[in-house]
């Protein structure tokens, strides 16, 4: 899996240490409040229980079947990558700069029984992995918290098999609006504003006492964030483009069939990726829809060539 040799340090993760400052400065943040956050009674089956309602990574554990290897690049405390390996056979890479956070994900695996995750410790600017070794490449909510997100792309699909298919998910430039103003609001009259302003912290706030830290992980994450920049569609797009990726689907969708039809949720279907305007107008809806009072994230996935 790896281009050098290296084992496992003895809290049982693969650690290649971090050498740049805009990757330390963005992973020192993270230590103190790893995200997202566990709560105290998690255990495997509440992570299946939230991965299985979440329309997205459902489809993509469907998607990917079994016997497969999936990278899941920026994993934070790998709840995801944990989700996938679940009930499968699947040989899942938990890979993160922030080395609290996979300790929290190597433990919850300890705990639980879970031996098909391997947890590295590294920069997703570096080549630590072997081209073209991953099945699966998940990517979300991680390259715009780096210093070239393009760059950043371009580097880990070296690691994406040929007919693998890649997972990105980015703050989004119309979609984010609503965080976007929230952030100045709370820059202005403070952090205890957002307790009004943002849907997901109402719903933690209920449980106040219990959902502490993932509360406090919530504002890190999207308010108080150092390295934060905005994408759309069309720029993933030009990115496939350059680099071999075919577009395979989004959401939110821009096929107007789908659309039309009120289909969204059949994933397993190559879509259409519309067009400019459609696609344009489809971001700007992310603002009244759950994906914009969620933080504005959009995915796109495509297929190495
Ligand atoms: C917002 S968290 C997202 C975690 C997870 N993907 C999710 O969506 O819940 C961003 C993660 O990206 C990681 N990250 C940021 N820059 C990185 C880099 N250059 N190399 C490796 N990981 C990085 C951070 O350590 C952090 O855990």
């Amino acid at each position: 899996m790896f281009r050098s040799k290296i084992e496992k340090n003895n809290e049982g993760i693969y650690d290649f240490g971090l050498n740049n400052e805009v990757t330390k400065k963005v992973n020192n943040f993270y230590e103190p409040l790893p995200f997202p956050n566990y709560s105290k009674d998690d255990d495997k089956r509440k992570i299946l229980d939230i991965g299985n309602k979440n329309y997205l990574s459902q489809n993509f554990k469907k998607f990917i079947g079994y016997g497969k290897t999936v990278l899941e690049v920026g994993s934070g405390t790998s709840q995801l990558s944990i989700y996938l390996a679940v009930n499968t056979n699947n040989k899942i890479c938990a890979f993160d700069g922030t080395y609290n956070s996979l300790k929290q994900g190597k433990l919850f695996c300890e705990k639980e029984n879970i031996k098909n995750v391997d947890f590295v410790r590294g920069d997703l600017f570096e080549n630590l992995f072997e081209n073209n070794y991953f099945d699966y490449i998940w990517c979300s909510g991680v390259l715009h918290h780096t210093k070239n997100p393009k760059k950043g792309f371009e580097n880990i699909i070296r690691f994406l098999k040929v007919n693998g298919y890649v997972l990105v998910g980015l703050y989004n430039r119309y979609g984010r609006i609503l965080t976007v103003l929230r952030q100045l609001v709370c820059k202005l009259f403070g952090e205890k504003i957002l307790f009004f302003l943002d849907p997901y912290l109402r719903l933690l706030k209920k449980n106040k006492e219990k959902n502490k830290d993932k509360i406090n992980s919530w504002i890190n994450d999207q308010y108080l964030h150092p390295v934060e920049s905005l994408h759309t569609i069309d720029e993933v797009l030009k990115w496939f483009k350059e680099n071999n990726i075919e577009y395979y689907t989004s959401i939110p969708s821009c096929d107007f069939e789908k659309i039309s039809k009120d289909d969204e949720k059949n994933f397993n279907l190559q879509d259409s990726k519309g067009d400019f305007f459609l696609r344009l107008f489809r971001q700007i809806q992310m603002i009244f829809t759950r994906l914009g009072k969620e933080g504005g994230l959009f995915i796109v996935i495509g297929k190495k060539l």
